[in-house]
């Protein structure tokens, strides 16, 4: 089902700006060597980055929700595979119980990836709210508690396109960031590397609104397991700003400030009246304030490469000079390999559920210096990445 709700806050609103269709220049359309030499994209050279924790390569590969191309997301099975898969990176979107306990969920409402709607129990806490912004009708965690909410099943968000993934639909429950926490250390430990995690506060303000603030406890959750400090291997990521400069007070993590589309506003800006815009966030001056108090930036992909009216990409923006110029990673989302979410470019035959030429549209984005990318294929993703390092291209 080639229209099925991903449920990606960002992907609903996104967008060409006319207004982002500066050109970065033609040698970041080379392969990896020319991009290393191009200004503004160093990062992009070598194995490994300065822009990490020293022992990521750059770019760096974000296993997007776990494997969510293979699994559903956001469980211990995800996250295992990913792991198993050799992603850079592990995330994790959080949100809080009733009781105040942070659990992984894309977003509050869990109507489309439990079981929530299947158990006649919980019948009566179906309802309608308005989150940030938005009025939407289902099952909520801040509704149940820890207990309740292990009661049901993950299953998968869009098995219309991912059927595949259904297979495993009942077999793990919605875990909660300690148990991740507590998986990573067990993780780590067995195989003698760090498993890097990049942890995204969801709707913080709306929580915070509600007495359940997420930074306190996760603050507190890191701290438990030694992931507070400057070098520890995870990121702290959210769409909201206030998030990230509240993190910033209680740990030393390195924050990362996700970008929506250009004429979007963070829902912290909407409550306080900030009138600024994703797009005044990327201009020089917005970007030297997100790089005040964080250390990186995750943007659309559409803010890096726009795409025209026919849905193919067009010339890269300035972006990614620009907030390497303010001393800012990137890691922006989110690549998929299926056709359905590909640009227009990269897709292959009319099947919008097979899979495109992701090799293809990796590439393009990889030549424009970012420093890492969210994928729901990190397999796909890593051959990718080495391809770049090495200069060449399953397609050359
Ligand atoms: O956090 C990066 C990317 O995951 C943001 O999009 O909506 O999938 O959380 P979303
Ligand atoms: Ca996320």
């Amino acid at each position: 089902m080639a229209n099925e709700e991903y449920g990606a806050t960002a992907e609903r609103r996104t967008g060409t700006s006319p207004g982002r269709r500066a050109v970065l220049g033609a040698a970041v359309l080379g392969a990896g060597a020319a991009v290393a030499g191009a200004p503004g994209v160093a990062r992009a050279e070598g194995r490994h980055g300065h822009g990490h924790g020293g022992d990521l390569p750059v770019p760096t590969v974000i296993a997007h929700r776990g494997t969510s191309g293979y699994r559903p997301e956001h469980t211990l099975g995800s996250y295992q595979l990913a792991l198993d898969m050799g992603a850079d990176v592990i995330e994790q979107d959080v949100v809080p119980t009733k009781d105040g306990h942070l659990v992984c969920r894309h977003e509050n409402d869990i109507t489309a990836t439990t079981d929530v709607a299947a158990h006649p129990e919980f019948a009566d806490r179906k309802t309608t709210k308005s989150v940030d912004g938005a009025q939407l009708t289902g099952w909520f965690t801040e509704d149940f508690t820890l207990a309740e909410l292990k009661t049901l099943r993950a299953k998968e968000r869009i098995p219309g396109t991912r059927q595949r993934n259904t297979l495993y639909d009942g077999r793990w429950e919605v875990p909660t960031l300690e148990e991740v926490l507590r998986w990573a250390e067990r993780a780590g430990r067995e195989r003698g590397r760090r498993v890097w995690l990049h942890i995204e506060t969801k709707h913080p303000t709306y929580f915070r609104k509600l007495g359940l603030g997420l930074e306190e406890p996760l603050a507190k959750l890191l701290r438990r397991y030694n992931r507070h400090r400057r070098h520890s291997p995870n990121f702290l990521q959210s769409f909201e700003p206030s998030s990230i400069q509240r993190l910033r007070k209680l740990v030393d993590a390195p924050g990362v400030v996700l970008l929506s589309t250009a004429n979007s506003r963070p829902w912290d800006f909407v409550e306080a009246n900030d009138p600024r815009t994703v797009a005044d966030l990327i201009k020089p001056e917005g970007l030297r304030w997100m790089a005040s108090y964080a250390k990186g930036i995750g943007p659309t992909l559409d803010l890096i490469i726009p795409k025209g009216p026919d849905g193919k990409l067009l010339e890269p923006t300035t972006l990614v000079r620009d907030a390497h110029a303010a001393d800012l990673i990137l890691h922006p989302y989110t690549m998929r390999n299926e056709n359905t979410f590909l640009p227009a470019d990269f897709k292959k035959g009319t099947d919008p559920t097979a899979y495109g030429d992701a090799f293809g549209a990796f590439k393009k984005y990889f030549a424009t210096g970012i420093d890492g990318i969210f994928s729901d294929n990190p397999d796909t993703a890593l051959l990718a990445a080495a391809d770049f390092r090495a200069g060449g291209s399953v397609n050359e």
